[in-house]
């Protein structure tokens, strides 16, 4: 793992007794860059902001930059009621792909704000493995099915569980990053 991701890894970790935690917006885009800013400010120039150059992975293309301003301020009034509405806009908002990098990472705390807000969950990502979630998430602009199933498995009601917590943080920095 590079030297930033060992000192973002170490920052993620750290937002669990962060006062700064409770600060955040959740399910908005402002909630988003202020995480992402909380990862990776000082060490990417571009934390916490909105990216204006078009990216793609694979062989999928990411919204273009410039309506994504628009994009993001339709997916931020996306209804978080139920898992299968939270599951739709973390579809959306990884389809949007707001920054240049470490959206993955961003996301998935975004994704668990929201999660505990509605349903009093979030998920164990140490029960989801890594090759199966990454292909469920290149599967998910066409059918979110998969990833529906994936997270709902993994499902905990432990919000407030340091290790959950923990070992969710290292997973997704697994997720992403070459060992
Ligand atoms: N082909 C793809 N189509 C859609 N989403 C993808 C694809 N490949 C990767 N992703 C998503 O993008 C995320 C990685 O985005 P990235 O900006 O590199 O974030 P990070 O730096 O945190 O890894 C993955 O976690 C996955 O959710
Ligand atoms: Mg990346």
């Amino acid at each position: 793992m590079s030297d930033v991701d060992k000192v973002s890894e170490g920052r993620a970790k750290a937002l669990f007794d962060s006062a700064e935690l409770s600060g955040f917006e959740v399910g908005t885009v402002v909630g988003l860059r202020q995480i992402h800013k909380y990862l990776f400010g000082g060490l990417y120039d571009f934390a916490g902001e909105i990216r204006t150059q078009n990216i793609a992975k694979g062989n999928f293309r990411f919204a273009n930059s410039l309506y994504l301003g628009d994009t993001l301020a339709k997916i931020e009034e996306m209804p978080e009621n139920a898992f299968e509405e939270i599951i739709v806009k973390y579809v959306e908002m990884n389809i949007a792909h707001p920054f240049l990098e470490g959206n993955g990472r961003s996301m998935r705390i975004w994704l668990d704000l929201i999660l505990k807000r509605s349903l009093r969950k979030c998920v164990d990502w140490s029960l989801v493995n890594k090759a199966g979630y990454l292909s469920s998430m290149e599967r998910s602009p066409v059918n979110d099915l998969e990833l529906r199933t994936l997270l709902s498995a993994a499902l905990t009601d432990k919000i407030d569980d340091r290790e959950v917590f923990m070992k969710g943080v290292e997973q997704s920095y697994y997720y992403e990053v070459e060992a």
